[in-house]
C-alpha cells in the first residue's frame, strides 16, 4: 500500500487512461482525477505505454496494453498503480509488479452475469448451427424446409463440463441448469456443496474431457492453462462435441482445434476469444461449424458501466491510502 498519495497541483491523483471509456466513466475521471484520454482510441504498444506514463501516479489500462516484465519495469517510478478495466490480468506480470511495488487491480464480479451469457449464446449457436443458418437465410440460399435439413446438436439433458468453475463457471452453470444440462466441473479446489449445486467434480482436468459433450472454458490464462486443449486432449472428449470458449484464447492451442472441427472430431466451437486476438488464426474462418464473436463477453452497457466504475473504486481507494477491494498485486 503506497503511504504516500501523489497529486497534483489541483491536489487530484493524475491518471493515464489508455483507452476510450464509457461516457460515464470518463465523466468521474474528469471530476475526480487529473486524467490524461486518449480520444484516438488508439492502442499502445509497450514503448507507448512507457512513453504516455510519465508524469502519471496511476495508469488504467485494458487487455489491450501488454505489460510484461520488460514494460514493468521500464515504467516511470512515479506510476504507483495499474488499475486493468478487466477480471483478466494475463496481460500483466503479476509476478514483476510486486517485484517493483506497482499495485495492480482488476474488475472481478461486475462482468460474470454478461460473460456467462456469451457462453450460453455461443453454446446454442455453435449446438444448432447458427452460423450456416443465418447466412443461408441472408444469402437467399434457403430453397425449402427439409425434414433431414440443418440437423445441430441436442442441447437439454447434455453433460456440461465446465473447465474453470469460478465465479463465471458457476454463472455459466447456473444458466445450464435451465437447460437440464448436467453439470461437472474442473477446479483448482473442489466448491462447498452450496457453490457446487450437484455439480460433479473431477479433480483431473483430463477426466473432465472424458464427459464434455459440451465443453466451456471458463479459467483464467495461466502458464498452466496455456494450450491446455490439444490434440491429445481433445482426442479424450467424447466423439460430436462442442467447444466453448469465452475466457482467453491462449488456452487452446488452434491448430489442434482447428484440425478436430474439420475432421468432425468436434461437431461445433463457439468462440468469443482468440490467441493473438484480433489477429485471429486464419483457418477459423473457413470453418461453417465455428461461430466466432469479437471478444464482446462483457460487451454491454450496463456492464462496461460497472467495469469502468469497479477500476474507479480501486483507484479511489488506492490514493485514499486504503486497500483496494480487488488488488491482485
Ligand atoms: C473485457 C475480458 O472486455 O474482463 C476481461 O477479462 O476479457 C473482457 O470481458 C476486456 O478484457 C477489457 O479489457
Amino acid at each position: 500500500m503506497a503511504s504516500t498519495h501523489p497529486q497534483n497541483s489541483a491536489g487530484k491523483p493524475r491518471i493515464l487512461v489508455t483507452r476510450k471509456l464509457p461516457a460515464a466513466v470518463e465523466a468521474r475521471l474528469k471530476r475526480d482525477y487529473d486524467a490524461t484520454f486518449n480520444p484516438t482510441d488508439s492502442v499502445f504498444d509497450g514503448d507507448r505505454l512507457v512513453a504516455e506514463s510519465a508524469g502519471h501516479d496511476g495508469i488504467l489500462v485494458c487487455s489491450t496494453e501488454k505489460l510484461p516484465a520488460a514494460i514493468i519495469e521500464k515504467l516511470p517510478p512515479e506510476v504507483k498503480i495499474v488499475a486493468t478495466f478487466s477480471v483478466g490480468h494475463d496481460h500483466i506480470d503479476i509476478a514483476a509488479s510486486k517485484a517493483r511495488g506497482l499495485a495492480v487491480t482488476n474488475t472481478p464480479d461486475v462482468l460474470t452475469d454478461a460473460t456467462a451469457d456469451t457462453t450460453l449464446l455461443l453454446l446454442l449457436a455453435a449446438a444448432r448451427r447458427a452460423y450456416e443458418g443465418e447466412r443461408m437465410v441472408r444469402e437467399d440460399r434457403w430453397g425449402r424446409w427439409e425434414p433431414t435439413g440443418m440437423l445441430g446438436v441436442h442441447v437439454t439433458g447434455k453433460r456440461l463440463a465446465i473447465l474453470g468453475m469460478g465465479r463465471i463457471g458457476r454463472a455459466v452453470a447456473q444458466r445450464a441448469r435451465g437447460f437440464e444440462m448436467e453439470i461437472h466441473y474442473n477446479n483448482r479446489s473442489r466448491l462447498s456443496p452450496e457453490l457446487e449445486q450437484g455439480a460433479i467434480f473431477h479433480e483431473d482436468p483430463e477426466e473432465l474431457l472424458t464427459v464434455a459433450d459440451f465443453l466451456s472454458i471458463n479459467c483464467p490464462a495461466t502458464k498452466e492453462t496455456h494450450h491446455f486443449l490439444n490434440a491429445d486432449r481433445i482426442a479424450r472428449m467424447p466423439d460430436g462435441a462442442v467447444v466453448v470458449n469465452t475466457a482467453r484464447g491462449s488456452i487452446v492451442h488452434d491448430e489442434s482445434l482447428i484440425a478436430a472441427l474439420t475432421s468432425g472430431k468436434l461437431a461445433a466451437a463457439g468462440l468469443d476469444v482468440f490467441e493473438n486476438e484480433p489477429a485471429i488464426h486464419p483457418g477459423y474462418r473457413d470453418l461453417p461449424n465455428c461461430f466466432l464473436l469479437p471478444h464482446i463477453g462483457s460487451a454491454t452497457k450496463e456492464t462496461r458501466d460497472a467495469m469502468g466504475f469497479r477500476a474507479l473504486d480501486n483507484l479511489d481507494a488506492f490514493f485514499a491510502g486504503k486497500s483496494p477491494k480487488d488488488r491482485v498485486a
